[in-house]
């Protein structure tokens, strides 16, 4: 008999939320779709930071899920029934489902997607919401090219390495910043990176000018205040910078990051705020550009997977303290049944 399982929140979390928030149960298996719904096999569960504020209520405007309810979340899915002519059996979607195995959802807010060049699991990606954020910040808002020395910082993650490896095929030099050996060595030898430096290590605000040569001409924050205040003061003058994350500030209570404003002025600086929300109409445009990279290994895709739902809560806590390598994800279940 096939059983369900979920997995929901057993207590409000604290600032940073942790394994032992969470636990893992038993639930009714869905009886089949609603009524223009379809009834979902997940594959694979998507792990992102915005999900921590989620959790406390601190993410555009969505309530806190109570104690009980299943946790929110995005994964890659395989349609088992579909009560929709829009999809069919056998079909690959990401969409809403939460933490579980089986889910029936809603049809409207399912997107379809296609097994390609690489692990279905990427349009949770690189080819989903983390990289279409990465190209809007590189392409629509930078504006990036061959003339450009591209900073970005949390380089190692999906939306940072998606982003230097944009840059980099547009022509720019890419810089990383990132926490740790491991993650600098992924930027450079498998992302391809120009140069990456460890920002945990000393002496790191003067390999990264050297690294620029006579300055970033874009800088992209995923991570917050200690990153720019250092970053600003080099830029070159008129430089672009997108504001896309605060990681670092995400599950703090202190007073929020301050911006660099001397510099912003003396600089001259564009600031461009990302919201991702703004450009998903322009997913199939992101998708269509980086699948053909994708198999001529001008994109690579690195995951950091933990096997099977009950791994969710401990992969979701490493994921928010920044201890992942790559885009983590849970591995739910075969990529075909
Ligand atoms: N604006 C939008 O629409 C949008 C959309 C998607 C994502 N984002 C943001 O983009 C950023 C990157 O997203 P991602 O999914 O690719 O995540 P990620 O980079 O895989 O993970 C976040 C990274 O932030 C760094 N970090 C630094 N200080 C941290 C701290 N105190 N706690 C936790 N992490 C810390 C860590 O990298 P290091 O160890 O290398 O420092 C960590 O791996 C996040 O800030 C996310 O919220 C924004």
């Amino acid at each position: 008999m096939i059983t369900n399982r979920q997995v929901v929140l057993k207590r409000a979390p604290a600032a940073m939320p942790k394994a032992a928030d969470f636990e893992v149960v038993a639930c009714p298996m869905p009886e089949g779709p609603a009524p223009e719904g379809l009834l979902l096999r997940v594959i694979a569960l998507s792990m992102d930071p915005y999900l921590g504020g989620r959790l406390r209520g601190r993410h555009m405007g969505e309530p806190a899920p109570a104690p009980g309810a299943r946790l929110p979340g995005f994964a890659v899915a395989e349609v088992l029934e579909s009560a929709h002519p829009g999809f069919r059996a056998g079909d690959y979607v990401v969409t809403e489902t939460g933490w579980c195995r089986f889910a029936a959802v809603p049809a409207a807010g399912a997107r379809k997607v296609l097994p390609g060049a690489a692990p279905i699991s990427t349009h949770l990606g690189v080819l989903g919401m983390p990289g279409l954020t990465a190209w809007a910040g590189v392409t629509q808002l930078a504006k990036v090219g061959p003339d450009d020395v591209f900073v970005v910082d949390a380089a190692a993650g999906a939306v940072g390495g998606t982003a230097g490896q944009i840059a980099r095929n547009l022509g720019a030099r890419a810089v990383g910043i990132a926490g740790g050996a491991a993650k600098t060595h992924l930027v450079t030898e498998i992302y391809g990176f120009d140069a990456c430096v460890d920002y945990r290590s000393e002496g790191w605000q003067t390999r990264l000018k050297a690294a620029c040569g006579a300055g970033p001409t874009v800088h992209f924050e995923n991570v917050g205040e200690t990153v720019l205040q250092t970053v600003f003061p080099m830029l070159r003058n008129y430089a672009r910078v997108v504001l896309c994350g605060l990681a670092e500030h995400y599950h703090s209570d202190g007073a929020p990051p301050v911006l660099p404003v001397g510099p912003i002025v003396g600089k001259r600086a564009a600031i461009f705020g990302l919201v991702v929300y703004d450009f998903y109409e322009r997913l199939n445009e992101w998708v269509a550009l980086a699948t053909p990279w994708i198999a001529a290994g001008r994109l690579a895709v690195h995951e950091d997977a933990s096997e099977g739902l009950d791994s969710a809560p401990a992969q979701f806590e490493r994921m928010l303290k920044g201890q992942h390598l790559g885009k983590a994800i849970v591995r739910v279940g075969p990529e075909r049944a």
